[in-house]
């Protein structure tokens, strides 16, 4: 049952319908035209020849003075003659309906009030209905002198023939009808065969393609149709890729990062298991690196956790409205020793105050990270400028520094995971390259933005822009 549902929803069933529809419509329209018209033809021809011998007739009663005395001969045998010819009966009325001649001789003296014949003695004309299989024609006798007929003649007569011919032509048509709609059927079913053909193959290429992500693009170029529809799945296609191979490097840093540490350890921990007699200055020491390494394997994990929390959309963001100079002011305070220890300058400028709907946690670690940048890429005795300003639908931080500089070809690369510029540069530093990453997913949850200008040698400057009220 399903599946004969899909048939009908089908492209393929449609035109086929929409082709049958065209061939037979047409058909059936002509057919009935030239039917009415033969039919409505026919019986003028039949009622004009007929009031043609009635109007002769007429003549001859009036001139037989036929309505005061209907004995003569002469015009008796015509109407005789004119009820055969016809295959039909002639009634003759006078002006009082009375019936005074019948051509088959039964209801002569009897009264006759028809529609035909009222409508004949009112209007002075000749009347006719059709019922059933007969025809009803009524022809007022009246001299051309006086316009007042004197009677009438009611001709009632079969019209069988022509209804036979239409009956033949209709059974005709229904052939030829019959004829039409299987050729559409058979036409129908070929044309949208091959019409939709090209999709079939769209199709195919897909499934073609399904095992694993071979380098190949599909196209089928048969209609503009098919190719937008492979152009749009080789897009995806190749985003699909580029997310595989970005996945896997993702998995493969992983490993790296969280191997480095353990390296360390085993090594540390080898080289005392190795000596007997080490004295216990050196233990302390290898015992020191040991936690150290183990510091830097937790903060790993911890980030790597940070953002794979991220990841999953809708991570419960706890948004509250904030004063912002208050909290920027409150980073600074906290990293302050640690800019202290590079003698590097902490400066925060606030153009304004500004209140926002932020969350306090996730915004406060993105800027950190930012400012903690500042302060571990810079030179000695340099300094970091935090700088706050708004406007009605926006408050703007930006976190400036005196250090190196980041060179424009890893501009575009820093926000990656675990990317870092000058790796044992950055190594001695300190840093795992998650920090950056974990800044713009955390402003882009506040439905932000951040952009970044540097100079080698000169200095870093990152922006951030962020919606003053929080739409969820
Ligand atoms: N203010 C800056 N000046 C110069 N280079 C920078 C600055 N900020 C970031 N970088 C470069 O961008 C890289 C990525 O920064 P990110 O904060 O993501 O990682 P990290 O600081 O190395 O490690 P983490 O922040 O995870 O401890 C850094 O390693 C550094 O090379
Ligand atoms: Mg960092």
């Amino acid at each position: 049952m399903k599946k004969r549902t899909k048939y009908f929803k089908s492209l393929k069933f449609r035109i086929m319908v929409i082709l049958i529809i065209l061939g037979i419509l047409p058909g059936i329209v002509v057919m009935g035209m030239v039917i009415q018209t033969y039919e409505k033809k026919a019986f003028d021809l039949r009622i004009g020849s007929i009031e043609d011998e009635c109007g002769v007739l007429c003549n001859l009663l009036i001139k037989e003075n036929y309505m005061n005395n209907s004995s003569s001969q002469a015009a008796n045998s015509k109407l005789e003659l004119l009820s055969d010819i016809y295959g039909g009966r002639i009634l003759v009325v006078d002006r009082n309906y009375q019936i005074i001649q019948d051509t088959y001789h039964t209801d002569l003296g009897k009264v006759l009030i028809s529609p035909e014949v009222l409508r004949c003695f009112k209007e002075g004309s000749s009347r006719y209905t059709r019922h059933e299989h007969t025809i009803t024609l009524a022809f007022p006798v009246m001299s051309p002198e006086v316009q007042q007929p004197q009677g009438a003649m009611l001709m009632m007569i079969s019209a069988g023939e022509i209804e036979d011919t239409v009956a033949d032509l209709e059974q005709k048509g229904i052939l030829i009808i019959g004829i039409i709609a299987v050729v559409s059927i058979l036409l129908g079913f070929i044309l949208s065969t091959i019409l939709v053909k090209p999709f079939a193959r769209v199709t195919r290429a897909i499934e073609d393609l399904t095992d694993g992500y071979q380098n190949e693009e599909i196209s089928v170029p048969d209609y503009r149709e098919t190719e937008l529809i492979t152009d749009a799945f080789n897009k995806l296609l190749n985003r699909m890729k580029v997310l595989d191979d970005s996945r896997q490097e993702f998995v493969s840093n992983v490993s790296h990062e969280l191997k480095t540490p353990m390296t360390s350890m085993k090594v540390l921990a080898d080289s005392l298991v190795g000596q007997e007699g080490i004295p216990e200055e050196l233990y302390q020491e290898f015992l020191r690196d040991i936690t150290a390494e183990i510091d830097r394997e937790n903060k790993i994990i911890t980030d790597l956790l940070t953002l794979v929390k991220m990841d999953k959309k809708a991570a419960d963001i706890n948004i509250q409205h904030m004063d912002i100079n208050q909290l920027l002011e409150d980073i600074l305070k906290r990293l302050r020793p640690i800019a202290d220890k590079q003698k590097i300058v902490l400066i925060l400028d606030s153009f304004r105050p500004v209140e926002a709907d932020v969350d306090e946690v996730k915004f406060t670690s993105a800027i950190s990270n930012l400012v903690e940048n500042g302060i571990k890429y810079n030179v000695d005795e340099g300094w970091v400028r935090v700088t706050l300003d708004a406007d009605h639908k926006y408050f703007y931080v930006t976190v400036a520094d005196s250090g190196m500089g980041i060179p424009e070809d890893s501009l575009e690369r820093i926000f990656e995971r675990f990317y870092r510029v000058d790796k044992s540069h950055s190594r001695e530093i300190g840093g795992t390259g998650l920090g950056l990453s974990i800044t713009r997913s955390t402003i882009a949850m506040h439905h932000g933005a951040i952009t970044v200008f540097s100079k080698e040698g000169e200095g870093t400057t990152f922006s951030v822009r962020i919606p003053l009220s929080y739409i969820p």
